[in-house]
């Protein structure tokens, strides 16, 4: 990607506040932020093709054909309600899905890998984006194939709009371009290139893990903004590795306002130096660049607690036999770890992007200090908990209950309109493991057990951290950590969600899911 494109990454404030909506062909109001060559109204796709566009690489795209005219690797944008009409086309020479992460949907709508398209095959997908403001992403997600085809990739961010969301824009005064989407990955480079996905027995158990930041999609990312608040909603898409974001002037961390997470907005904003982002998690951030030249927006050292003994054997992924890799290159094969000058070990410094101060007048306003009418959680006196331990089996490798991923299985069922406090338990020996939920957001009740330095950034009641305050789909669990949950499993009255829901509950270490770390339950 060259630095234009790049740059047409990035949201830029049009007219908020005033009142002034571009009108977009379809007819539709488009959102009130966006530009850039790359942003489409998600309502403006007919088609989302899933291509691979480098063979020898095995590099993949999606490619959004809006009838008029055709985005690779697309930003799409939806106002809060504005639906999604297209048919997804599988260009590639494996089965794959399109899975919108973090949005209610139907079972028939997921993409959980349920009803994976065959190479060459394609599926009429139909939905709502009924979720509050807020970044959400699409990506891959046939067992046994996600982690490659993620590597690969295949990476789309849906950035949801509604009125808290224009507020705030307003209220930070942005100028054009300086709100930014970014999905931030790690790739292993060598010789400029980006390696296929190749990795050995224990990168299977462990995770496969890159020496360079991939910043929607480039190496090296410099984004130029003007002085001002800036507005940054970033995605960790690595395999993996899990991020401690701070951003640096110099020698010299640069204190920012967390405004949302994963499922929108807080109620208010927080003020930090740093903030753990694992993969799959979503931070909204507003970072003021008044009188700086370049932040560079980094990932902080810190202990990864990789905590297993031994090691387990390979997965076996009947459908991995029929279909070949992306890149020609065999998947927990080699028993051998990979070249340690490829890899940079789990939390490992990691610089991620810069972003460069040109111009602008740089007002100074405060942050605003509501950002939505979200309440702190709170569980009901005779809500049930549901019990869940991760556990590391040497046998299989990382399992939920002792149990690895069976396509067919259904762990249990919840009554449609509950709630649930989700007691989950990561044993000792183990790693963090950021567990993702499809189909329901929930909210951190409590956590316990967490180690030292993480204990440390937990500023909220209930020994959370200002992360845990939001609307989640994704939540981290250190070795040795219990996390407490509550999950509404209320669901649309709509026809698409009658009768049985199937969802997944799955680490979201690409390793680790497709090495069976991963459970189906229903919502009936
Ligand atoms: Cu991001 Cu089950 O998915
Ligand atoms: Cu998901
Ligand atoms: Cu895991």
């Amino acid at each position: 990607m060259d630095r234009r494109q790049f740059l047409g990454a990035g949201l830029a404030m049009v007219g908020a506040g005033c009142g002034v909506r571009m009108t977009e062909p379809t007819g539709l109001p488009a959102p009130a932020a966006l530009t850039g060559d790359r942003v489409v109204p998600l309502a403006a796709v007919r088609r989302l093709v899933v291509e691979r566009a480098d063979p020898v690489l095995g590099r993949c795209r999606y490619l959004a054909d809006l009838g008029t005219r055709q985005v690779p690797q697309p930003i799409l944008v939806a106002r809060r309600g504005e639906r999604f009409d297209a048919a997804i086309e599988n260009a590639l020479p494996q089965p794959t899905t399109v899975h919108f992460h973090g949005l209610t949907m139907p079972e028939a709508q997921d993409g959980a890998g349920f009803d994976p398209i065959a190479p060459g095959a394609q599926k009429h997908v139909r939905f709502e984006a009924r979720n509050r403001s807020g970044l959400y992403w699409f990506h891959p997600h046939p067992h046994g194939f996600t982690a490659e085809q993620i590597y690969a990739g295949l990476t789309g961010l849906l950035v949801v709009t509604d009125d808290d969301d224009d507020a705030v824009d307003a209220a930070l005064v942005l100028t054009p371009g300086n709100r930014l989407a970014l999905a931030v990955a790690d790739a292993r480079v060598a010789g400029g290139l980006i390696r296929p996905y190749e990795p050995s027995v224990d990168e299977c158990l462990h995770g496969w893990y890159g020496n360079r930041a991939l910043v929607n999609g480039a190496l090296d990312a410099h984004l130029v903004v003007k002085s001002g608040w800036v507005r940054l909603q970033i995605l960790n898409v690595c395999n993996a590795r899990g991020l401690l974001l701070a951003f640096r002037d110099g020698e010299n961390l640069v204190p920012f306002h967390l405004l949302g997470v994963d499922g929108g907005l807080l109620g208010s904003a927080r003020e930090l130096d740093r903030v753990f982002l694992h993969t799959a998690e979503r931070v909204d951030i507003a970072i003021n660049v008044t009188g700086r030249r370049e932040v560079v927006a980094t990932s902080l050292e810190f202990d990864p607690r990789h905590h297993t003994q031994g090691t387990a054997p390979p997965h076996h992924h009947p459908a991995r036999e029929r279909y070949p890799p992306l890149a020609g290159a065999g998947i927990c094969e080699r028993t051998s770890s990979a070249d340690p000058a490829d890899q940079l070990a789990d939390g490992a410094t990691l610089p991620l992007f810069a972003l460069r101060v040109q111009g602008g007048n740089g007002r100074a306003v405060p942050p605003p200090a509501r950002l939505s009418a979200l309440a702190d959680a709170a569980s009901e006196p005779g809500t049930p908990t549901r019990r869940m331990r991760l556990d590391f089996d040497e046998r299989v490798g990382f399992l939920i209950d002792q149990t690895p991923y069976r396509f067919d299985e259904i762990a249990f069922t919840v009554n449609r309109g509950t709630r649930e406090v989700w007691e989950i338990k990561n044993s000792p020996i183990s790693m963090p493991h950021p567990m993702h939920l499809h189909g329901f957001g929930f909210r951190v009740l409590r956590r316990q057990g967490t180690y030292g330095p993480v204990r440390r950034l937990a500023m909220e009641s209930g020994a959370r951290l200002p992360t845990d305050v939001g609307v989640k789909d994704t939540v981290v669990l250190w070795p040795n950590e219990t996390v407490w949950l509550e999950v509404d499993f209320a669901l649309p009255e709509d026809a698409a969600f009658r009768g049985r829901q199937r969802y997944m509950f799955h680490c979201h270490n690409l390793e680790h899911e497709d090495g069976m770390m991963m459970r189906n339950f229903a919502v009936a």
